[in-house]
């Protein structure tokens, strides 16, 4: 990356509520226990406390697919080195999803999956699962399949059971159900397949077989555009309180965070958090990033990276206001692998790091909040 880019970001950086001194290896601000082989260095994961995780999604499938390097995680060792040193929980950002883990009927496919629980138990992280129930990257036979209602029961039963119990034990949260309200706070019933073949109630049955097969993990609804208060989010705390009433083992609300600076910060994100907080629940930042306008060809300017830092650390800020929220998940952490200007034409830049990983005020901006 251009050293003017790293100039700026420096000077950006001192410009931050910054701690006079950032943590270094002889220092250590964690006493979290040391996985073997692993030394505290000057990174997020060794920033923040020990009942705080910070997370990144593992960079596969999806839009990689298309792109042309190669997986990064299996292929780039940089980005694995960084993905170690720096988190201390993972997120599969399309591994564990239907498409990828489910391909056929029946047939399985977990060998990404199993890699990326094996890095994150050498590594000493934990692991957020992604996702059981969602209307979105279901394969093709699932989506195009002409089953009974009795059968595609059985299908999502087989398929929660299968991998929740291969992985229990290891799994800290799940998302068991992902993005079943639309923008007005609507149940999605037709775009969700399970929703609009099987009714609404399987969503608490989705819930109800995750925890069979691992009681251990916390069972989270998990969304965007939830941040604040408003109708999506109101739709999640009228639910979510008719599950607990019921005694469906619902454990946690997650919202997931993807900014964009065209907008405001969301407004009262602490108190939207607190309010899930205050039933009982944990919550959770899963998927944040923070997207700007970016010409191609273009870098930030001082004034975007600044304002994208000021957004990362607002929303770090309200999860460590809100007792219950103890982890915070950015959706990829180096630019060059992000979604985003796959889906944004002509905006980007949404990670903490530069392309050849070294940081940008948003990386200090969490860091300055995580050490405090
Ligand atoms: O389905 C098409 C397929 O028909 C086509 O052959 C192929 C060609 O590349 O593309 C396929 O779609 C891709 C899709 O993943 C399914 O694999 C898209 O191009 C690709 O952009 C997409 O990306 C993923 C996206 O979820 C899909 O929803 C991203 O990598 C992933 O970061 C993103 O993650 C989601 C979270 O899971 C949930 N919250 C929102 C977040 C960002 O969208």
């Amino acid at each position: 990356m251009k050293v003017t880019r790293l100039a700026s970001a420096a000077a950006i950086a001192s410009a931050l509520v910054l701690p006079a001194a950032l943590p270094s290896a002889a220092a250590p601000p964690s006493d979290r226990p040391l996985p073997p082989g692993l030394a505290k260095q000057d990174t997020l994961r060794w920033s923040a406390a020990d009942d705080f995780y910070i997370g990144t999604a593992v960079a596969g499938g999806g839009h990689h697919v298309s792109q042309s390097y190669p997986a990064p995680f299996f292929n780039d060792q940089q980005y694995r080195e960084v993905l170690a040193s720096e988190f201390s929980s993972i997120s599969a950002e399309n591994q564990m999803k239907w498409e990828f883990i489910h391909p056929q009927r029946g047939r399985y496919r977990f060998a990404e999956t199993d890699a990326i629980v094996e890095f994150a138990q050498e590594n000493g992280q934990v692991v957020r699962g992604h996702t059981l129930l969602w209307h979105s990257q279901n394969p093709e036979w699932l989506e195009e399949g002409d089953f009974s209602d009795q059968e595609l029961r059985a299908i999502l039963k087989d398929h929660i059971t299968t991998v929740v119990s291969r992985y229990a034990g290891q799994i800290q949260q799940w998302d068991v159900a992902n993005e079943i309200f639309d923008s007005e706070g609507t149940l999605r019933t037709e775009e969700n397949i399970w929703i609009r073949e099987l009714g609404p109630g399987i969503i608490a049955d989705a819930f109800r077989w995750a925890h069979e097969a691992d009681p251990e993990a916390k069972l989270f609804f998990n969304d965007y555009g939830v941040e604040a208060n408003n109708a999506k989010s109101d739709a999640y705390y009228e639910v979510i309180q008719k599950y607990l009433a019921q005694g469906v083992p619902v454990h946690g609300f997650a919202v997931q965070g993807h900014l964009s600076m065209r907008y405001g910060f969301p407004a009262g994100l602490e108190a939207n958090l607190q309010r899930f907080d205050d039933l009982g629940l944990e919550t959770a930042v899963t998927e944040i990033d923070v997207r700007m306008d970016l010409p191609i060809g273009a870098d930030p300017t001082a004034a975007q990276l600044e304002k994208q830092a000021n957004y990362y650390q607002r929303a770090l800020e309200a999860c460590l206001g809100v007792e219950g929220c103890n982890s915070f998940t950015i959706w990829g952490f180096v630019d060059k692998y992000s979604w985003v200007p796959v889906f944004f034409e002509g905006q980007g830049a949404a990670t903490v790091m530069w392309n050849d990983f070294t940081r940008k005020p948003a990386y200090y901006a969490l860091q300055s909040s995580l050490v405090k």
